[in-house]
């Protein structure tokens, strides 16, 4: 039987075709090294990402994010924008090595106030600014220093988190402290697909929890001030499936949603790390490094909880003779040696990411049944498609438009089945720098032409516009 823990009216109107409950945040996300360009601007210094990006063969096209979307400069453009498509919330970074070069001592003034000035015109307008303290780019002295292996990273990440919030927490409420920061231990240490671009699959487990530790230890600064705080981190989490129901194929779903999401969801939200995922993980890591208290700190309650869903792993024991692929890109994940991801003939994203908007709605349902109750956002969703404008400059792009329409469904019915999901942002607002893919791959809403660094408007951005005024979708 359903349970509608959400009031009674907004169950009736999420019930009623595709409208939403009248509170929905409707959002659009980017992040800092996307986006802002002005490298070495007003006091910045080097992120992880600047290192990576310009080391020859890690980025697609030796793109960097040196100019990017020049939002640095081009915000108030962006954010009349942002008014235009009625966006009632934006989700942003800020780049840590702009606001505390190097990682530690005094904030940047000139550096702070680019956000301040963000922020003043995003509230100005009446758009919930939503702000993301980690979205992958460490500051390149404390990645020097061990980075995210070393356990006193997550100290100077709750120095740096306390020390915003003191400046900032007058002009926004939502806090995220860490974007996927599965990508930044398994992509960044693991696999090396990602900034620092470290192959050391045993760095992979100490830097997960030095990421979450650093959470916590964040969350526990930032309420330690007085202003209002809406505390969360976003996790990308998938859809699941075993690829039959042999016995080896669902031991082969258990392990990747231990790996993959388990050993996120539970430290942070039951305090302990799950039993079955030590054991398979105990040639890789001991758990050493993991201190008294630790757990403690890490499960620190949070307001909210965000989640970036994009597709569904289908996987599999592996056949003798078999390699094992990851469908997302990684040529490897620590600790799932023994597991084939199996593709599907099923239509895909140009990231050839499988397309699965159901896969959302149970992603949403499980973390709602299985882990405290919690509001529950949406922080990413979206798709890369291969753009190309015509002869006007416009972009008629009906796979992103079609995109967007099934997850909001998906989204929508786990509404009606009394998950409170509370909002959802859409990735992107723009296109911009898609890490190792470079500015090949286009996620945006709004197509940046790179070389005029002119905005325009998709099919898609034109229509969300018309979302987020219906507050919902056409029958
Ligand atoms: C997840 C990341 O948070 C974001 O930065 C990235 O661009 C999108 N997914 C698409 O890959």
């Amino acid at each position: 039987m359903t349970t509608y823990n959400l009031a009674p009216e907004a169950v009736l109107l999420a019930r009623d075709a595709a409208t939403f409950p009248a509170d929905f945040l409707w959002g659009g996300a980017t992040a800092a090294y996307q986006i802002e360009g002005a490298a070495a601007e007003d006091g910045r210094t080097a992120s992880i990402w600047d290192t990576f990006s310009h080391t020859p063969g890690r980025v697609a096209g030796g793109d960097n994010g040196d100019v990017a979307c020049d939002h640095y400069h081009r915000y108030r453009e962006d954010v009349d924008l942002i008014e235009r498509m009625g966006l009632r919330a934006y989700r942003f970074s800020v780049s840590w090595s702009r606001v505390q070069p190097g990682g530690s001592g005094p904030l940047n003034q000139p550096g702070v106030d680019f956000y301040k000035r963000l922020l003043d015109e995003l509230n100005q307008r009446g758009v919930v600014p939503w702000l993301t303290l980690y979205h992958w780019d460490l500051p390149q002295e404390l990645e020097d220093a061990g980075g995210w292996p070393n356990r006193d990273t997550a100290h100077r990440f709750a120095d740096y988190a306390g020390r915003l919030h003191e400046a900032l927490g007058d002009r926004v409420t939502h806090w995220t402290t860490m974007n996927e920061p599965w990508c930044s231990a398994f992509l960044g240490y693991g696999s090396g697909d990602h900034a620092p671009g470290r192959r050391d699959r045993e760095l992979t487990i100490p830097a997960a929890h030095h990421l979450m530790l650093g959470h916590g230890l964040a969350v526990q600064a930032m309420r330690q001030s007085g202003s209002p705080l809406d505390a969360g981190i976003t996790l990308n989490l998938y859809a699941m499936s075993p690829a039959s129901e042999c016995p080896e194929d669902l031991d082969a779903a258990r392990r990747i949603d231990g790996l993959a999401h388990r050993i996120f969801l539970d430290p942070l939200l039951l305090g302990r790390y799950p039993a079955d995922l030590m054991e398979d993980l105990r040639e890789l890591s001991d758990f050493g490094h993991v201190r008294d208290g630790d757990l403690d700190v890490i499960s620190t309650p949070l307001d909210q909880l965000g989640i970036n869903y994009y597709s569904r792993y289908v996987v599999a024991a592996p056949e003798p003779g078999t390699p094992v692929g990851d469908p997302k890109g990684g040529t490897s994940w620590p600790g799932a040696e023994n597991v084939r991801f199996v593709s599907r003939d099923v239509p895909l994203t140009a990231m050839n990411w499988e397309i699965d908007a159901p896969g959302l709605t149970e992603v949403l349902r499980r973390v709602h049944q299985e882990y405290p109750e919690l509001p529950l956002y949406v922080t990413e969703n979206g798709a890369a498609f291969d753009d190309v404008p015509d002869a006007n400059g416009w972009v008629d792009d009906a796979d992103r438009v079609k995109f967007f329409d099934e997850h909001l469904r998906a989204c929508h019915q786990a509404i009606t089945e009394g998950v409170p999901l509370r909002g959802y942002f859409a990735w992107s607002l723009m296109d911009n720098f898609e890490w190792a893919w470079g500015y090949e791959k286009r996620f945006g809403m709004i197509y940046v032409d790179y070389p005029s660094q002119r905005r325009v408007f998709k099919a898609s951005g034109a229509w969300y516009a018309e979302v987020t005024r219906r507050n919902g979708l056409t029958a």
